[in-house]
């Protein structure tokens, strides 16, 4: 080609300029033809071998082309940036009619919300709120609850055992000990938390569940104080046409010990299915705080007496809301979850 190029190669170079797609691949065509060792730069040099008569016109001649080369990688450069450009903007174009992201609020679950309303019927009646560790040692959550190695009960409360020599705690009763450990009576505290058992999940059961417990230490606190304390927390969580009943029962830490009744909201305690026909509805456990517990905490029991209660959480969310599976409370499905949206809180 070099300095007898003509017009066509010219027009050929800037079609194929004009093919190029990429700003790179328009730089490396720029180099070849208009770079120091390119095609139309190594011509102008050699514009010296030619004679000088023709030297003049030649000269005017490469130049215009090197004009044109130049013009049309310039307008090819241009078209690129401007095709980059409208790419980008349309990846970024947006709908203004879409509807916008909808910032969701988020609410307590239903076990917390319930555990609140719980701690504010508690903290209402003048009890202080306590708390206490989920790995506990078996002295805490057996032996100072009046319940030795080789009680029977222990085979309902089988736990977790850590290889720290600890273990899971089955019941929040464990706070109690830790507590007047603490303290002198007199002394109203409630204590909800985490427990753990070690069962098989199903429709009523969770190895891993909640509890509220209460203690209250005074002189001369009797059945009567922990049949008022229920009636109010039954009347404030179930409803105020609710009424309670005591059935006897036994736990190693209370003397005497008793299972507590709600009447079924459905009939009214004249029996239903709901209620197994029975007209009550188990809610928790509780009793008259046992003398070996007061001894292992080196209270004197014929000085003091106190009451007890334990409560599950999940149980009392059951009862209020007919929930028919308790895993349902673990699934963590937001189906479920946005049912219980700010429904006590
Ligand atoms: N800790 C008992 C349980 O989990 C409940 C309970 C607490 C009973 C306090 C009496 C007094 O089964």
């Amino acid at each position: 080609m070099l300095i007898n190029m003509t017009d066509q190669d010219v027009q050929d170079i800037i079609d194929q300029i004009k093919t190029v797609r990429t700003v790179n691949e328009l730089q490396e065509l720029k180099s070849k033809y208009l770079g120091k060792q390119g095609a139309l730069t190594v011509a102008m040099k050699k514009i010296r071998e030619v004679s000088p008569d023709k030297r003049k016109d030649l000269g005017r001649k490469l130049n215009l082309y090197k004009q044109r080369i130049e013009e049309a990688v310039e307008d090819q450069r241009n078209a690129l940036i401007e095709e980059e450009r409208e790419r980008r903007e349309a990846a970024h174009r947006y709908d203004v009619t879409m509807p916008g992201a909808r910032r969701e609020v988020g609410a307590l679950h239903i076990i917390s919300q319930v555990q609140e309303e719980v701690q504010e019927i508690f903290l209402g009646m003048g009890f202080e709120l306590a708390v206490g560790p989920e790995m506990e040692t078996s002295y805490y959550n057996f032996e100072a609850l009046n319940t030795p190695e080789w009680h029977p009960s222990r085979d309902m409360h089988d736990t977790f055992y850590l290889s720290n020599g600890k273990l899971l705690r089955t019941h929040t009763s464990t706070v109690q000990i830790r507590v007047m450990e603490k303290r002198k009576p007199p002394l109203a505290i409630f204590s909800p938390g985490r427990c753990y058992r070690k069962d098989t999940p199903d429709a009523t059961h969770l190895p891993m569940f909640y509890q509220v417990e209460v203690l209250h230490v005074d002189k001369n606190v009797s059945v009567a104080h922990l049949k008022g304390t229920l009636e109010i927390l039954a009347k404030r969580l179930f409803g105020q046409d609710r009424e309670i009943r005591l059935r006897p029962s036994y736990f190693p830490f209370t003397e005497p010990s008793f299972e507590v009744f709600v009447s079924c909201g459905i009939c009214h305690s004249t029996g239903c299915r709901s209620c197994g026909g029975t007209g009550w509805l188990e809610i928790l456990g509780a009793g008259m705080v046992h003398p070996n517990v007061f001894r292992s905490v080196g209270y004197d029991p014929d000085e003091w007496s106190g009451f007890a209660l334990g409560m599950g959480l999940e149980r009392v969310i059951m009862l209020k809301y007919d929930l028919e599976d308790i895993r349902e409370l673990m699934r963590n499905d937001r189906r479920f979850i946005k049912e219980f949206r700010g429904v006590v809180l």
